[in-house]
């Protein structure tokens, strides 16, 4: 069941493009997409956040009304769910006041590969790639046609590290870079700004999704200092943003490196280690 509530005041927006966009959040009832909303709120933006569980977003709305002015569309979505997250995808085409969308709902689930379920695998698969994606293909042919706006992905620094043990979770969010940066070379030269952000553990409720005490966990960022410094990057324009990590540097050399092999994997023969001999 979807349902969408209007909360705020309602303002006369003829063209928002070239005013204050609205900025669509997903998973904005709590953790990273609840802060996002509350900085988004705070520099004047209208909002529209998505999540399955109502009462939350209705709490975080009043609230940021209050302190904001700001009006704050609710749409309780389970993003796992087709015909839910239809809704999402069709407010992300149609209203043209959104200007933003913060694609941040995620989950992680506990275990190793063999004693997950397939089916929650596939769930996680869902939520984290495919409403993502869908999301993404719903409002980028506007905003490339407008050429203006932002689309923010949610990574993970897990998508860079098989090494940390939670495979599909990683998967899915190497799955979240590659997007980005491939949506960024396609749309920033259309005017339309894609950011990858790659938390490292953050202090929010996916711990508990895990069945990990966060409290047990050491260099753990809280949620505020996290997205403030996403949201550095986000003022830069920087394609990916990876708040924890010290050396910039390390980055670029990670994607000099890669793209140093790319002029070697076009070749008419395979490799000499790989010739059988005729
Ligand atoms: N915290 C970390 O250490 C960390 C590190 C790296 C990356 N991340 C990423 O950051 C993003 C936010 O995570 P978080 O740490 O803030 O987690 P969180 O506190 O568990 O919040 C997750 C949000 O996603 C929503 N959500 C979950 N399942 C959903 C569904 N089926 N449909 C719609 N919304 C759903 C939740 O709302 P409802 O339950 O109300 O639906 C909630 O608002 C995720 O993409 C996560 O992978 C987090």
């Amino acid at each position: 069941m979807t349902i969408i509530m209007n909360i705020g005041p309602s303002r006369e927006k003829s063209n928002a493009m070239t005013t204050i966009p609205s900025v669509l959040v997903t998973g904005a009832s709590t953790g990273i997409g609840a802060a996002y909303a509350e900085r988004f709120a705070r520099r004047g933006h209208d909002l529209v956040l998505v999540a399955r569980d109502m009462a939350r977003m209705e709490a975080l709305a009043a609230r940021l009304r209050q302190q904001n002015g700001v009006a704050i569309d609710i749409i309780q979505a389970d993003l796992t769910k087709a015909d839910e997250l239809a809704t999402v995808e069709a407010r992300l085409r149609d209203d043209v006041r959104i200007g933003i969308l913060v694609n941040n709902a995620g989950t992680a689930i506990g275990g190793s590969f063999i004693e997950q379920s397939t089916d929650d695998v596939a769930r996680l698969v869902a939520l984290n790639t495919t409403a993502l994606l869908r999301l993404a293909s719903a409002i980028a042919p506007r905003l490339a046609k407008a050429g203006d706006g932002a689309i923010v992905n949610m990574g993970s620094v897990v998508g860079l590290a098989p090494e940390f043990g939670m495979t599909v979770y990683g998967a899915t969010k190497a799955f979240v870079l590659f997007l980005s940066q491939g949506l960024s070379l396609e749309l920033a030269p259309k005017g339309v700004y894609v950011q990858a952000v790659l938390p490292a553990t953050t202090r929010t409720e996916i711990w508990d999704h895990v069945g990990a005490d966060i409290n047990a966990l050491s260099n753990v960022m809280e949620v505020g200092d996290l997205v403030d410094a996403a949201l550095v990057g986000f003022d830069r324009r920087e394609p990916v943003t990876i708040p924890p990590l010290p050396d910039a540097g390390q980055w670029d050399a990670l994607q000099a490196a890669r793209q140093a092999m790319l002029p070697n994997y076009r070749n008419e023969l395979p490799a000499e280690r790989y010739r059988t001999v005729a």
